[in-house]
């Protein structure tokens, strides 16, 4: 799937002689699936567990194995020199060592030398080759010259044995490369808020009322807060889709607990989405054992009331610690979009309302699209036409990113 953070960015991936090679291939490839321009850079030892033409076959461009090459000019410096980031996966404990050491002694640590993009390295070894305090002085020394570690995991090794040193799985390793990616962003640095899923309120242990929120809208807002360099809290209800690798995810259940989770995190935030569908009303009595169908009365007795306001609430507190200092808003409507879309966002003193007409085919809940209508107080900042969730979320990142920019 194409990400617009990874479109023609051009990232080198050395990769050295582990067994874990055949996991940089599936990198590779969701590398070039991903939109980047992949330049494989194989050692020796690589080319043992897997062949260049492997990678070529993925990335559709030519995999490098030798400096010895007659056909290029300095072909290291070219290298190093034009990447956007050099990612070093697996990493073994001999190419860890070279590195630190700043031995050139083959195409990939030469690159490394030259390299003046971050560097990410995905370390690959047999536990006690990982511990070994000489691979930790190494790490220690890299670390300490700003090279990025990702991993390595806990888990079976190739020798049998169970420990740490296993290179990261390729989907974790392109989370931790997605978020080097988004360093620099519009949003870089900046605390980012996002609400999403729908809330439940309990009847009783096994029922609740909730609605039809699948998260989808809210995760996307998420990621592409994320791509844009923000650190991202998302604050969810009770969802199955999957969250965006590098979030800091807080689960809640109820309007309350989604409220004073919000809240809490305010004072601390720079700008605010709140996504979440979240219910308004909530049973006015709650059983602790399951209702039985003899308790027909019980079930007849039951009332609603209105659950916490969660915008409402976070208004009254941004009036005194001026925080978040940005807020969008959704607005669900059937009818009159506009109007009551304008009216939520000056009752809930937003900067921003994101109105969706639910009626409208493609727009709202469980599909992948939507069609947002974007509201200040100023009138429509943009009317976002029918896309992918993810489109939808970079036009509403980019707006707030651009007020809290003050441009
Ligand atoms: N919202 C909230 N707290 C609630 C209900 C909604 O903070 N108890 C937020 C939603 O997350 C959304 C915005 O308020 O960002 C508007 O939600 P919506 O359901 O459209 O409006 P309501 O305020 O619930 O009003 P109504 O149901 O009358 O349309």
């Amino acid at each position: 799937m194409e990400i617009t953070l990874f479109k023609n960015k051009k990232i080198v991936l050395g990769v050295t002689g582990s067994i874990a090679c055949y996991k940089a291939v599936d990198l590779a490839s969701k590398l070039t699936q991903a939109g980047a321009l992949v330049d494989v850079v194989l050692t020796e030892a690589a080319q043992r567990f897997v062949t260049p033409l492997t990678f070529r076959s993925v990335t559709g461009r030519p995999c490098y194995t030798t400096m010895w090459d007659e056909t290029a000019h300095v072909r290291h410096v070219g290298l190093g020199e034009t990447a956007d980031l050099l990612v070093i996966a697996p990493a073994t404990a001999n190419t860890l060592a070279k590195l630190a050491h700043g031995q050139a002694d083959n195409l990939l640590t030469v690159t490394a030398l030259a390299a003046r993009c971050p560097i990410l390295v995905a370390p690959a070894m047999d536990g006690g080759m990982y511990e070994h305090p000489a691979t930790q002085a190494n790490i220690a020394l890299l670390r300490e010259r700003g090279v990025l570690f990702a991993g390595p995991g806990e888990g079976r090794m190739a020798s049998g044995l169970t420990g740490l040193g296993r290179m990261l799985e390729p989907a974790e390793l392109l989370g931790h490369i997605r978020l080097l990616l988004a360093r620099g962003g519009p949003m870089y640095g900046r605390k980012v808020v996002v609400t999403t899923g729908p809330t439940r309120e309990p009847l009783d242990p096994v029922r609740f009322i909730s609605n039809r929120s699948t998260g989808k809208q809210g995760l996307a807002v998420a990621q592409a807060a994320l791509d844009a360099g923000a650190e991202v809290t998302l604050i969810h209800g009770p969802i199955h889709e999957p969250i965006p690798w590098g979030v800091m995810a807080v689960p809640v259940q109820t309007t309350q607990e989604m409220g004073e989770a919000t809240l809490q995190a305010m004072p601390d935030t720079d700008a605010l989405f709140m996504v979440a569908a979240v219910a308004d009303f909530r049973p006015d009595v709650r059983s602790d054992q399951k209702i039985k169908k003899t308790d027909a009365e019980w079930g007849l007795a039951i009332g609603l009331e209105v659950t916490l306001d969660i915008l409402s609430a976070v208004k009254e507190q941004r009036e005194k610690c001026g925080c978040p200092r940005v807020a969008l808003g959704f607005a669900a409507e059937t009818h009159n979009a506009f109007e009551y879309g304008r009216d939520k966002l000056l009752r809930k003193g937003l900067n921003f309302i994101a109105v969706n007409d639910v009626m409208d085919d493609g727009v709202g809940f469980e599909g992948d699209t939507n069609r947002v209508l974007l509201l200040s107080s100023a009138g429509v900042v943009e009317e976002i036409p029918l896309q992918s969730k993810t489109a939808v979320a970079e036009r509403l990142v980019h707006h707030v990113a651009k007020t809290l920019n003050g441009n």
